[in-house]
């Protein structure tokens, strides 16, 4: 594959600016990484929470900066320590947080955020599963620890994260509640969950009691209400809540900083002790042997990816215009080079 000095890039200058079309370098490899050629790329959230400036505490980019954060494409140059990859392999991946940039031509990134994915998928359906999918994997079962026969409660299950999570949850063997409009009731039905409540109508904390696990992906009031379904022991898991002081210092951002989140998520602590239950709060990280995981689940029909809408790259402004409307069900995927 012969490797052009240019690339496209849907990238933006300064936190707030609007995204555009650049034309940037492509990047060059180190000896641990691999640059893949991006077929898709699955649009997230957290790509326009970064642009507004939202995860600068957490997360120091270096701007300008490319959206993305998940792909799936074929390694096009691998570094002179990587083994396991070769020039061909159609990969997928989520890169680490001072690597993004999926809606590009190509990306560079180590060796260990990638895996094959299965012959099941094409590379469409594949973008839209690294970042849903690990997020999924690491609070059900890094962190959440999900045993045969436990109680899930999962909010948002026609989202990005619960239509991936749902199904994960019923592989691991747990009973799963979840929220959905009632025009999704039977896509997160198909998916495995056993009760469906609409959020239109019912409030979950005023029916649901005794969980083993809350997924909460919506934060806010959402997540304070969360405790009180638990039953002692527990265990509540947030991506949409506030950093602690241990999230601080496991990501080595200074005593000042987890001093702070320290502070500001103290109620939430406060509520974590109240109740007996375990509080955590996750942000995901990048995983090729996770993904693996999550291959060997597609390949046993374990874990579909869902997909909402499928856009060109020309379009990528109304794809992630589409996704901040809140409503997508399943993922947004971008044409790259398709
Ligand atoms: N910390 C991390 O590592 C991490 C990783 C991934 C995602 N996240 C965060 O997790 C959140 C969810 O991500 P996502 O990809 O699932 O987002 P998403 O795909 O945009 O979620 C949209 C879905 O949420 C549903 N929804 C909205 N309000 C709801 C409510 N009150 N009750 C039940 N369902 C509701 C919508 O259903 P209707 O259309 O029917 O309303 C829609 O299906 C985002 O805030 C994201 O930033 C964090």
């Amino acid at each position: 594959m012969k490797i052009p000095t240019q690339m496209k890039a849907f990238r933006f200058n300064r936190y707030g600016d609007p995204a555009e079309n650049q034309r940037i370098p492509v990047p060059e490899i180190g000896a641990d990484e691999v640059l893949v050629y991006i077929h898709n790329a699955g649009l997230n959230p957290v790509d326009y929470k970064v642009q507004a400036g939202k995860m600068k505490m957490i997360f120091p980019f270096h701007l300008p900066l490319t959206m993305g954060n998940e792909f799936a494409g074929e390694v096009a140059q691998v570094g002179s320590n990587v083994q396991d990859f070769q020039v061909g392999d159609q990969v997928y991946g989520r890169p680490d947080n001072q690597h993004t940039g999926t809606l590009a031509d190509y990306i560079a990134l180590d060796q260990n955020e990638i895996a094959r994915f299965p012959a099941e998928l094409d590379f469409q359906s594949a973008s839209g599963v690294p970042l849903t999918g690990l997020t999924s994997y690491q609070a059900l079962v890094e962190l959440g620890h999900i045993q045969p026969g436990q109680k899930v409660f999962i909010q948002a299950g026609a989202g990005g994260i619960g239509t991936m999570a749902i199904q994960i949850a019923k592989a691991l063997g747990a009973y799963v509640t979840t929220t959905a409009s009632p025009q999704q009731t039977a896509l997160v039905r198909s998916l495995g969950a056993d009760q469906v409540l609409n959020y239109h109508e019912t409030y979950f904390a005023d029916v649901l009691f005794h969980y083993d696990m809350v997924f909460d992906t919506l934060g806010g009031q959402y997540l304070k209400d969360s405790f009180k379904i638990l039953k002692p022991g527990g265990h509540l898991v947030t991506i949409n809540g506030l950093p602690t002081y241990e999230f601080g210092q496991q990501h080595h951002l200074g005593m000042a900083k987890s001093l702070l989140f320290a502070v500001a998520s103290a109620p939430l602590q406060r509520l974590a002790k109240k109740y007996h239950v375990h509080y955590d709060f996750l942000i995901m990280h990048p995983s090729g042997a996770q993904l693996q995981i999550l291959s060997q689940m597609i390949a046993n029909e374990k874990l579909l990816p869902i997909i909402d809408q499928i856009y060109d790259f020309g379009e990528a402004q109304a794809a992630y215009d589409y996704l901040e409307s809140g409503h997508a069900h399943g993922k947004v995927i971008v044409n790259v080079n398709h």
